[in-house]
């Protein structure tokens, strides 16, 4: 765990103290307006965590609702460091997260000192890094980007600059191939998830599901992103899905984005990408798992675990991110979104 969660206190309720008779979801909600709160929560998230959020997003557009909001206090549901994302830009808030262990192997991959380590071999390289890492990669970084926003990002900088790109390899080179540079060092890190799924049992389940269409997450390896039919962002695939007239979908990344697509549209087939040995449940991330409806609840009564990062490194870690969030005006929030409120 790292340091910028401030754990509950001895005194603080546990689940232990939760009546089981109690109406939870009620208790939320009266929790939230007693507070001012607001929940964020990523399409990774449990369905009914999803169905409770006021706002249930992508990275960026979870980032600029972070940075947006008009609330007191942000319960953000998804992984440690989206939370810190939104304690970077909105300081004077209180953040909150349900589980402090909700990590991320993208940024358990990237340690600050080995980057930093990087960055001196690579010093003319402008360093473009992924939002899944720590806020220290962050604040040792010159742009942030989103897998919606890496894309027009790496576009806006001069051909002739190079970039070193952390930390997920996978998203890294399908940008190279995506914008033509050859001037891109990549980091090696992986996201546990996307890289379990299995090429040949994909071929096998598209064999059994003809008229599937194949939407990707760019975190996936090139064998898999080769046979999709769509690449893009948690967001970009769930227009992707509602645009088309296919009837059936096979979904390359985190499994719970399937809540919003069944939810949009009903008579539509999604089925979960494969792993290797064809029936795990590979597309669940396990961080992401650690949230439930008990520890939001807890959250709220305790008022931690809440993100608390030092002033320097809060700065330090702003500028990076606010340059994505200059470069990403011309992108446009999402439109319609379930839940949305404020
Ligand atoms: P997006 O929601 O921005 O696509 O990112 C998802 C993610 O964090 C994958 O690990």
């Amino acid at each position: 765990m790292t340091d910028t969660v401030v754990l509950p206190g001895p005194q603080a309720r546990t689940e232990k103290d939760i009546d089981p008779t109690l109406d939870l979801i009620a208790e939320i909600e009266r929790l939230k307006k007693e507070k001012n709160a607001v929940i964020l929560a990523h399409y990774y998230q449990d369905g009914e965590i999803q169905d409770l959020a006021d706002f249930v997003g992508d990275s960026l557009d979870l980032s600029r609702r972070a940075a947006a909001t008009n609330a007191d206090v942000i319960l953000f549901c998804g992984v440690r460091f989206m939370g810190e994302v939104a304690k970077i830009l909105s300081p004077k808030k209180l953040v909150l997260i349900p589980d402090a262990e909700a990590g991320c192997s993208l940024e358990d991959g990237c340690k600050p000192e080995d980057f930093a380590r990087m960055r001196k071999l690579y010093p003319d390289h402008t360093a473009i890094t992924y939002i899944n890492c720590s806020a220290e990669v962050k604040a040792l970084s010159d742009i942030i980007v989103t897998s919606s926003n890496a894309e027009t990002i790496i576009r806006s900088l001069k051909d002739s600059q190079p970039i070193l790109f952390a930390p997920d390899r996978h998203l890294g080179a399908y940008l190279k191939r995506r914008t033509g540079r050859e001037n891109m060092v990549l980091w090696p890190g992986t996201c546990i998830i996307h890289e379990q799924f299995s090429e040949r049992e994909l071929i096998k389940l598209k064999t059994l599901h003809p008229q599937a269409k194949i939407a990707a997450h760019p975190e996936c390896p090139e064998t898999i992103l080769a046979h999709a039919d769509h690449i893009g962002s948690t967001r970009g695939i769930l227009d992707f899905v509602l645009k088309s007239d296919a009837p059936e979908f096979i979904i390359a990344t985190e499994k719970h984005i399937i809540h919003q697509m069944e939810k949009a549209a009903p008579r539509k087939k999604f089925i979960a990408a494969p792993g290797a040995d064809g029936s795990c449940d590979c597309a669940r991330c396990p961080f992401m798992a650690l949230n439930t409806l008990e520890k939001i609840y807890l959250a709220l009564v305790n008022e931690a675990p809440f993100i608390e990062i030092p002033e320097s490194l809060r700065v330090a870690a702003l500028k990076p991110l606010d340059r994505m969030l200059e470069l990403s005006a011309s992108i446009p929030l999402a439109a319609s979104v379930p839940n949305a409120a404020q």
